[in-house]
């Protein structure tokens, strides 16, 4: 595929995905409005759905080829988002513009935002247990869908995402002295554990094997650090108008990330050996992982 006809189905990818979020997402009526109002501005500011991309794709690459991988589509966007949400908050990293519009605390008020936050929360695995519902397959209703939904919740938890943002947290003003080892531990959780989730949970939902499924945690492992790096770099070199969020929050909150400790041009190098590496590992699978590659290869050079 040339540049414009990717960039071509990457958006037509993205408005699929939209469609399927928008189906789940709650009505905004009664006593509780105005949280329904800030959870859904917050979804509907935008974003690249990156990750809802990658389990449609993981779960195609394995035979998948029933709707029931769409409420788990959402439900991950949904955790994502709120995880943004949060992040935003004057407690975290205190941030106004989030893909390109106010940040939900800024636009409700900061209770708004913490409650908006865990109303996305509670309602992804609400609307991820709605999978339930999709098939009548005794294996995927005793086995396959609760197994992804054991992964989807523990990669978003203390061992993956609220972890890693918790060490983050902690990291910040912490400068140089900030040891490889744990800033590891921080981009794996932070970021990485999400697109786990999302990949594991595709090829899970498929009834991929373990090994299958142990290969597309290591993929994803690298497709997440190298994420979390090429977001690093444009928080440094990027452009405000371009990424919807604000350039040079990281220096302003003292964090010591991938690019501070190593310096951009090994940045670099670093989101493109570790996606080349992904990319090599998917070559392994029998099945169609051309948009996966050329997926992956476009996030190396990714503006936004
Ligand atoms: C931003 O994620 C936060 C990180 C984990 C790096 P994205 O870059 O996927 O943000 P959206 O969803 O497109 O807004
Ligand atoms: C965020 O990392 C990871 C999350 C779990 C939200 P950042 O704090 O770098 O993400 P941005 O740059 O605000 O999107
Ligand atoms: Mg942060
Ligand atoms: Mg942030
Ligand atoms: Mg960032």
């Amino acid at each position: 595929m040339n540049n414009r006809d990717l960039k071509q189905e990457i958006s037509d990818r993205t408005k699929h995905i939209n469609g399927i979020i928008e189906t789940y997402l709650p009505k905004e009526e009664g006593y509780a409005q105005t949280v329904l109002e800030a959870m859904n501005y917050s979804i509907h500011a935008g974003g690249k759905r990156v990750r809802p991309m990658l389990m449609e794709e993981t779960y195609h690459l394995f035979g998948g080829k029933e709707d029931v991988v769409e409420p788990f589509m959402a439900a991950m966007e949904m955790i994502h988002t709120y995880s943004l949400v949060h992040d935003d908050l004057p407690a975290m990293d205190n941030d106004m513009l989030r893909r390109g519009k106010p940040t939900t605390h800024a636009a409700y008020g900061e209770a708004m935002g913490v409650l908006a936050g865990d109303a996305l929360l509670n309602y992804a695995y609400e609307t991820a247990l709605l999978s339930f519902e999709k098939t009548k397959d005794v294996k995927m209703l005793s086995s396959s869908i609760p197994k992804a939904l054991q992964l989807f919740a523990s990669k978003a938890g203390i061992h993956g995402m609220v972890g890693g943002q918790t060490a983050d947290v902690e990291a910040e003003k912490k400068g140089l002295s900030l040891d490889e080892e744990k800033l590891s531990y921080i981009i794996e959780n932070k970021t990485g554990a999400l697109i786990e989730s999302a990949m594991m949970v595709g090829a899970t939902l498929a009834n991929a094997t373990r090994e299958q499924v142990a290969c597309v945690q290591k993929i994803a492992q690298n497709v997440g650090f190298a994420f979390q790096i090429q977001d690093d770099i444009l928080d440094v070199v990027g452009d405000e108008a371009l990424l919807g969020k604000p350039i040079g929050s990281d220096e302003r909150n003292e964090k010591p990330t991938y690019v501070v400790l190593h310096g951009l041009e090994a940045s670099k190098e670093k989101v493109k050996t570790l996606t080349e590496e992904a990319v090599e590992l998917l070559k392994g699978f029998d099945g169609d992982t051309s948009f996966l590659e050329e997926f992956l290869m476009y996030l190396v050079y990714r503006e936004k």
